[in-house]
């Protein structure tokens, strides 16, 4: 039966009392469900293996507890911790054949060679390996995603309590990414463990994880499903993390529920479910909307921002624009997806471009930058 995997102000200080210390972990809070997905998101350099080696027990935490079920497991050494690791870079031993990898952890277990072989035999059926096992070959032997595959038959044999996956996708191509992403889910709702996937590749986690967590810097910015982070971010970087954010330099107006971008004569009028900031009159925002809620003209309306066309791509479902306003105005290349061409305008063109009515989010203002 699987458990609650939580985490209680845990905090990470490597280096401690010294120039070189990084606060890598920063009171991380939140709570992984039993048999839940749950993917850690967030830009290089953020703590994502930092809280997976700390599950582990490869790294000691600074402060903070890390529980599963009534169990804080920081005082259990790591060996006796029941979990289960997949890197990155696979780290299969090369020298031995696939049966013997994923034995591994039965054998520094010393469980007897019949159960061995019977648990061998079901977990390589499980990723879908029977027909490699019968050749048995090295690792070596094998394409990317086979031995992707061995390294999570590896993790599951000996039915630990918790999963952690690192990256487990990086080394693979863009379309095997997207196929084991699936098996991997498959996977892990057929064995239910409670189970943490680390990822930066923001569609990876939105397509698989029960729920999400984003972090910066060591600190958790929002959990949620990906339809919840999606829909409702509840900052500009989560924004702009999670699906492509154009963000405008505005202000707050009178009423609050409106804000005007820059010095144009544009009220934007955003719906309050959708608005993020508590900002008071006059005080400066980022407006936000996705590619999908805004449209290009080649006229001018009263609600619009001028810009020039850069490059126009066809992506099958739908056209995407990329347009450049002035930087006062918006700092990056705006991306607007319509439904189709839109007639008079083309590469280099002056277009005008317009949020859709009652669309967009407020932000506080703050750096939003990915690295
Ligand atoms: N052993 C260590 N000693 C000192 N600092 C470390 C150590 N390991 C990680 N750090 C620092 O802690 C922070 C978090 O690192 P971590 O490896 O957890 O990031 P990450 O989110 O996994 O990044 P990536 O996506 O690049 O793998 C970084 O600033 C990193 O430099
Ligand atoms: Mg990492």
């Amino acid at each position: 039966m699987s458990l609650n995997l939580s985490y209680q102000k845990v905090n990470k200080v490597f280096n401690e009392n010294t120039k070189a210390a990084v606060h890598a972990l920063k009171d991380v809070s939140f709570t992984v469900n039993p048999g839940e997905l749950f993917c850690l998101l967030g830009p290089s350099g953020c703590g994502k293996t930092t809280l997976l080696r700390s599950t582990a027990g490869l790294e000691s935490i600074t402060s903070g507890e890390i529980m599963y079920g009534d169990t804080d497991i920081t005082t259990i050494p790591p060996f006796r911790r029941n979990i289960g690791m997949v890197f990155q870079s696979f780290a299969l031993y090369p020298h031995m054949n696939i049966f013997e990898n994923v034995a591994y952890g039965l054998r520094v277990r010393k469980v007897p060679e019949a159960e061995v072989k019977k648990k061998v035999t079901e977990v390589m059926e499980l990723v879908g390996l029977q027909e490699e096992l019968k050749r048995n070959p090295s690792p070596m032997g094998l394409s990317g995603g086979q031995q992707q595959r061995v390294a999570i038959a590896r993790a599951l044999v000996y039915n630990p309590d918790i999963l952690l996956l690192d990256e487990p996708l990086a080394n693979l191509d863009a379309k095997l990414r997207r196929y084991m992403r699936g098996e991997i889910r498959r996977i892990q709702k057929q064995t239910n463990i409670t189970t943490l996937f680390v990822t930066h590749d923001q569609e990876e986690a939105m397509a698989i994880g029960d729920r999400l967590a984003v972090l910066r810097l060591g600190v958790v910015e929002q959990i949620g499903t990906s339809d919840e982070l999606y829909n409702h971010p509840q900052n500009a970087f989560v924004s702009n993390f999670i699906g492509k954010m154009n963000l405008f330099q505005g202000t707050i107006e009178k009423s609050a529920d409106s804000a005007r971008i820059k010095d144009l004569p544009i009220t934007v009028s955003i719906d309050h479910s959708r608005n993020s900031s508590d900002g008071k009159p006059g005080s400066p925002v980022l407006i936000g909307a996705r590619p999908e809620q805004m449209s290009v003209s080649p006229t001018k309306t009263d609600d619009s921002v001028p810009g020039k066309v850069g490059i126009i791509q066809h992506l099958g479902q739908f056209i995407r624009y990329e347009v450049n306003a002035a930087p006062e105005i918006s700092e990056r290349t705006l991306e607007i997806d319509m439904p189709h061409m839109v007639q008079g305008v083309k590469e280099g063109d002056t277009v005008f471009v317009s949020i859709k009515p009652g669309m967009g989010y407020f932000f506080p203002k703050e750096n939003t930058s990915n690295e």
